[in-house]
């Protein structure tokens, strides 16, 4: 259904300045004029805005920022991530679906990506929930399959934080630093999050679905995150390509994973903590579960676990939680 769509809206994009009639549509598209109609309105459903013409036909309004696969598939850099794409005008979450695909014994590759231009029930870190407004972020699940063992599973996360980071800061030219463990944030407010779920034995990973939420033109955001979290549009001052800067994500990710199998952690180790202001000197409260640690912040060990010296001079080593206070 969702690729209908995606071939109705390219159709449509393709003739931007004159009308289309339904016939022809319907005809491109092999289905039935009242087919198209109901199409028509599910394209609509999803903020598309499409005028319909009487006698003369169907005609886009505005271009839609929707990435669409056949906008992705040329452009694509990367060799594995987003060579299988799902994509999604909504979905209650892309982690969830990716989930589903899995349980339901599909064959699922390495690198699929399952992309949605709005979620009804996103997902986050700590049993939230994840704004998810149409068109205006990225909101996105990788499905990896690295042949490695568990203990290194919350590197690849921190690379994806470090691949998001990279993306966009050449994207935007906006500055952006990485909150342990991987929060991305602009002038001190989060614009995107990783949210992680594993299936592994004990000694490796059968799966790795890693979800990415980035707020890149949301014109606000509501109240109750205002304060906490920004988007890359309200930061500029104006709108930025989604599509650019996923394309740069992957093709980035890709090639850290790559650089991971063939040079070891260290490397994402390093990427991460050149990235962070986090990984040195900051004294943080962080809270994993029950467990409240305070300290002064000593860098990442191999694992990509984050070291804290308490007052007392211990270093703890977490691997998950939340930096609650920092200076
Ligand atoms: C966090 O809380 O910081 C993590 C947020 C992760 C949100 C993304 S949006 C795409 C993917 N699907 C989900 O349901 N969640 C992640």
């Amino acid at each position: 259904m969702e690729r209908k769509l995606d071939d109705l809206l390219f159709a449509l994009m393709q003739n931007m300045t004159i009308a289309v009639s339904g016939e022809k549509l319907a005809r491109d598209l092999g289905v039935s004029h009242s087919m198209l109609v109901r199409w028509i309105d599910k394209l609509r459903d999803a903020k598309v805005e499409i005028r319909g013409e009487l006698f003369t036909g169907y005609r886009l309004t505005r271009i839609p920022d929707v990435v669409l696969p056949q906008l992705l598939r040329p452009r694509l850099r990367s060799s594995r991530l987003g060579k299988t794409f799902y994509h999604f005008y909504s979905v209650d979450s892309t982690n969830a679906f990716a989930m589903r695909l899995l349980s339901h014994g599909r064959s699922v590759p390495d690198g699929t990506l399952i992309l949605a231009e709005a979620q009804t029930a996103g997902r986050g870190r700590m049993g939230r929930t994840w704004h998810s407004e149409p068109e205006a972020g990225l909101y996105l699940s990788l499905v990896l399959r690295p042949d490695i063992s568990p203990t290194f599973a919350a590197l690849i996360t921190l690379g994806c934080a470090v691949a998001l980071h990279n993306a966009v800061e050449r994207q935007t030219g906006l500055h952006a630093d990485i909150k342990w463990p991987n929060d991305l944030l602009v002038d001190g407010k989060k614009v995107a999050g990783i949210l992680a779920e594993i299936q592994a034995d004990l000694d490796r990973i059968h799966v790795l679905v890693v979800g990415v939420g980035l707020n890149v033109n949301h014109g606000a955001l509501p109240q109750d995150l205002a304060e906490r979290a920004t988007s890359l549009k309200l930061v500029s001052g104006h709108p930025h390509s989604r599509l650019d800067i996923l394309l740069d994500f992957l093709e980035q990710f890709e090639a850290l994973i790559d650089r991971f199998h063939a040079e070891g952690p260290e490397v994402i180790v390093a990427e991460w903590t050149r990235h962070s202001s986090f990984a040195f000197g900051r004294r943080v409260q962080i809270v994993d579960g029950s467990r409240t640690v305070e300290g002064v912040t000593k860098g990442l060990n191999p694992f990509g676990a984050l070291r804290v010296e308490t007052q007392e001079g211990q270093i703890q080593e977490l691997y998950s939680g939340e930096v609650r206070n920092w200076e």
